[in-house]
């Protein structure tokens, strides 16, 4: 079982958000989970060039580290993504990642999957960022486990760094036991149904730009 971690502050994983997604991946590797963990800001990724290059061929015009992390992500049973709160939203480094992730998204390329996300912030907002990381994983196709959110000053205190970490393992657990046993949320089932169609007409739209995608859908039968 393959779960793929992508953290995404500049203060990598000593950092309030590395030290929360720590709690999240540390007992997995017992459970029997191979954790492969990137740190985006150690990484060499540009901004997506809104080529649609990778729409018409399935690959990105630019060779940057994006490649190594989208071939992870997509062999993984499991994502996490996590992200400190910048002015209510995932840092830019993150969101650099995210926005080359179109491809992915419009071939719904994580369906099947497992997501959670994982926040800090340094006061309230931190459960918007989270709100966003799930939605974009369901837009991927993953089904959503949760999130956990700290804000930084709780971490530093050790009867809220406590339960705040107790939250962190509880959630990777959830992510475990959802990669085992496949459930369904019904509460995200009209949510992604819509998004689902939404892609299915977008991809079918574009056949004739974007063959790649059109491809992939054919070859899964979903056409
Ligand atoms: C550029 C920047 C923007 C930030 N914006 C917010 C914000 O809008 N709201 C907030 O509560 N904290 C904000 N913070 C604080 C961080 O979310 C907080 O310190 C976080 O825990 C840092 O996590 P890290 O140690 O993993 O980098 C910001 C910090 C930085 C550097």
């Amino acid at each position: 079982m393959k779960i793929v971690a992508i953290l995404g502050t500049p203060h990598g994983s000593r950092g309030a958000t590395g030290q929360l997604l720590g709690k999240v991946i540390e007992p997995l590797p017992a459970a029997g989970a191979q954790i492969e963990l990137f740190e985006v800001h150690k990484m060499h990724l540009e901004p997506c060039r809104g080529c649609s290059a990778c729409h018409k061929t399935g690959h990105c015009i630019i060779h940057d580290d994006f490649g190594p992390i989208r071939e992870a992500m997509l062999a993984a049973q499991g994502v996490i993504l996590a992200s400190p709160n910048y002015i209510f939203n995932v840092s830019a480094q993150l969101k650099t990642f995210l926005d080359r992730c179109s491809c992915p998204i419009h071939c719904q390329a994580l369906e099947g999957r497992y997501g959670a996300a994982v926040v800090t912030s340094g006061g309230t907002g931190g459960e918007e960022v989270a709100h966003y990381l799930n939605r974009v994983l369901r837009a991927l196709g993953c089904w959503t486990v949760g999130s956990v959110v700290a804000e930084t000053w709780m971490l530093q205190q050790p009867p809220s760094a406590a339960s705040l970490f107790a939250q962190a393992g509880q959630l990777g657990q959830r992510l475990l036991t959802a990669i085992r046993n496949h459930p369904v949320f019904p509460e995200q089932t009209e949510e992604r149904r819509v998004f689902y169609q939404r892609m299915q007409t977008l991809v079918t739209s574009c056949r004739d730009e974007w063959p790649y995608e059109y491809a992939y859908w054919q070859s899964r039968g979903r056409l």
